[in-house]
């Protein structure tokens, strides 16, 4: 029987432990040392089944798009260098790392935020100062650090945002990655380094936006194989992505509004056009916000949350407008006369379109 866990949102080993399991039982795929699954199943699990099933239970599909890139990911996990999943905001790196971690290691707990505020010592190893004083450097005053569980344990460290990391501190990956040894000077007494365990590996992710903000090092660069993210192109698959999200968190909340699916092709269009820079064959200027599917998302659950919670059954056009202003409007004030352009422009060109009509007025109410 399944046990419910109580939390906000669960790691992805547990929201998707039934596949797992279903996986891992009909996997007969050759798998690297240190592995929970073979490639081939890890591909599965994170491309969907299709059709097909695995030990009787159809795999949902988790990373729409860039499928020959999931690929190669999992391919270069199982080498001797790390995984850099670069690209824009919100095209679904730390998704994919987290999925890549779940597959793999059977764990995705095992990570570091990059920030600005981040030390050597939060990343491979710190000390119990009671037991150092009183004991002296040894394993059982020291605290391990994500990087060392994960050498020890034979797992995938994720990264998250490393560029945000000063470089010197990025830098304490280096010797890891090409000796998979970490020195440990101050255990005079016992081994003073630990070996990487087989299934060891790491997965950065950093943000195309953000970079400049720390260079990462030509010697870190060159133990990473560099994967970029791509935004999803097709409006069909980014409709059929913020659907089933949007679906499955409204369920996790237990919000009963409905969404009619024209309303997601209206904000999608929204979104590419003002993605785009043009709408009707009119040249707009783009607004400084990124717009990415995940904000897309947020922006139709926040507008159904509105409806549950103050009384409406359907989700309107007008709805999503009032959201969608909060998301392309956010420190520049520029942006508010670029939407103002673009809603000028549909209100002309799509008059006879009551959707367009109330998506206009929504936005307007402000
Ligand atoms: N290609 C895609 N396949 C599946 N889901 C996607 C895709 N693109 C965006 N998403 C959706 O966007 C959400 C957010 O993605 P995620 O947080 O992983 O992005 P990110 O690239 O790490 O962004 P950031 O740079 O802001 O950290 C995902 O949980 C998913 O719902
Ligand atoms: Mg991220």
């Amino acid at each position: 029987m399944n046990k419910k866990i109580a939390a906000q949102r669960l790691p992805a080993e547990m929201r998707f432990a039934a596949e797992l399991d279903a996986l891992a039982q009909a996997d007969s795929g050759l798998r690297p040392a240190g592995w929970r699954l073979s490639p081939r199943a890890a591909r599965t699990f994170i491309l969907g089944s299709g059709a097909a099933q695995a030990g009787g239970m159809r795999i949902t599909r988790k990373i729409h798009g860039n499928d020959a890139l999931v690929e190669r990911a999992i391919v270069t996990l199982a080498g001797q260098r790390g995984l850099m999943l670069a690209g824009e905001p919100g095209t679904a790196k730390s998704l994919l790392s987290e999925l890549l971690a779940a597959a793999i290691s059977g764990n995705t707990t095992i990570s570091v935020q990059g920030g600005a505020g981040v030390v050597e010592e939060q990343i491979r190893y710190g000390w119990n100062y009671a037991l150092l004083l009183r004991d002296g450097p040894g394993n059982a005053s020291l605290v391990p650090g994500p990087l060392h569980r994960a050498m020890q344990l034979g797992l995938l460290l994720r990264f998250e945002e490393i560029t945000r990391c000063a470089t010197e501190v990025q830098d304490c990956l280096v010797p890891v990655l090409s000796e998979r040894l970490l020195q440990i000077p101050e255990l005079k007494e016992e081994q003073p380094y630990l070996l990487a365990q087989p299934g060891f590996n790491v997965i950065a992710t950093a943000n195309l936006r953000d970079r400049g903000v720390n260079e990462m090092s030509a010697a870190l660069k060159r133990r990473f194989n560099f994967e970029t993210m791509q935004p999803l192109d097709s409006i069909a698959t980014q409709i059929t992505l913020i659907g089933d999200e949007v679906r499955r968190e409204l369920a996790a909340a237990d919000i009963g509004v409905a969404v009619p699916p024209d309303v997601l092709t209206l904000l999608a269009s929204a979104f590419h056009e003002l993605r785009a820079g043009a709408v009707e064959g009119i040249a707009i200027e783009r607004p400084g916000t990124v717009l990415s599917t995940a904000q897309a998302i947020s922006v139709v659950c926040d507008a159904a949350s509105q409806c549950w919670y103050f009384g409406e059954t359907t989700l309107r056009p007008a709805h999503v407008a009032r959201y969608l202003l909060g998301t392309v409007i956010q420190d520049d004030q520029e942006d508010r006369r670029r939407f103002s352009e673009y809603l000028r422009i549909v209100a002309k060109k799509r008059n006879l379109r009551p959707d367009w009509m109330d998506f206009v007025a929504g936005a307007r109410e402000e």
